[in-house]
């Protein structure tokens, strides 16, 4: 495995480095190249197999945020088994994403193909283009006919047909390929099932984000939150039926 000496003042703890040489002797990803982003709860790479571009997100063990993240796991009948120590949280939270990611692109949900996940590293596909991530809905102008139809179609997949729900749905956490005009939905650790009792909560104040970005970013179109609600519920039918 080789990673970049500038990555070494992140410091891995003992238990992410052993899981890397895993990743590394498995043949999943060779080299951590440098930081995309570093977020409240993981720290996300830049890695490569030979020269295949590849994102490493290693959720960070020592974090006050896991506070927060007991309710997003309490309540998901599949890690009803799961410890809820805090030092296994970090390793909950990466299956818990990878898991969610592997049902979304099951439903074909545009999102980052996930290849691997060991302790408390995922790895998955880059989205991006010359080393560089696409630019983040909110960073970006482009055309609301576009896109507005490709939230629906991706929102009404996971919801409908993945059953789970984002929470934590926003301009930050879709990713656009400036050139195509795709989008792609990142970051579902934190999503939960549709029969999380909250599930109901976290997909409303999904929907409120997502419009109240929209409609800021395009004040003489009128998006409400019954329009967007009832795009998905016509997609719903379009996609599975009644
Ligand atoms: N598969 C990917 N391909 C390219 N870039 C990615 C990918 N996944 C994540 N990124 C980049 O890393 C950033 C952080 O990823 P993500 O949102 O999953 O992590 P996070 O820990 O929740 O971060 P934050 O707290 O900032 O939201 C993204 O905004 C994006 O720029
Ligand atoms: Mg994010």
């Amino acid at each position: 495995m080789k990673i970049n000496t500038k990555i070494e003042n992140y410091v891995f703890d003992e238990s992410t480095h052993k899981a890397l040489f895993k990743l590394s002797s498995n043949n999943i990803i060779t080299s951590i190249d440098s930081p995309i982003s570093s977020g409240k709860e993981a720290i996300t790479f830049l890695g490569h197999l030979e020269k295949t571009p590849l994102v490493a997100k290693i959720y960070k063990i020592e974090t006050s945020k896991f506070k927060n993240m007991d309710q997003y796991i309490k309540g998901d009948f599949r890690f009803r088994n799961m410890s809820t120590d805090k030092r296994d949280m970090f390793m909950v939270w990466a299956s818990k994403e990878f898991k969610n990611l592997t049902l979304a692109l099951k439903y074909n949900v545009s999102c980052p193909v996930v290849i691997a996940r060991e302790k408390n590293i995922i790895i998955m596909s880059f989205l991006g283009i010359n080393d560089k991530s696409f630019p983040r809905l909110n960073e970006i102008d482009f055309d609301l006919d576009k896109i507005y139809p490709q939230l629906i179609d991706n929102y009404a997949k996971l919801l409908y047909g993945a059953k789970i729900v984002h929470a934590d749905f926003s301009a930050f956490n879709i990713l656009i390929n400036p050139i195509s005009q795709i989008i792609s939905i990142i970051d579902m650790g934190q999503s939960v099932t549709y029969s999380h009792p909250k599930s109901k909560f976290f997909l409303k104040r999904d929907i409120i984000n997502i419009v109240d970005f929209l409609s800021k970013k395009f004040p003489k179109i009128e998006i409400t939150y019954d329009m967007f609600l009832e795009d998905l519920k016509k997609k719903k039918v379009e996609l599975y039926g009644r």
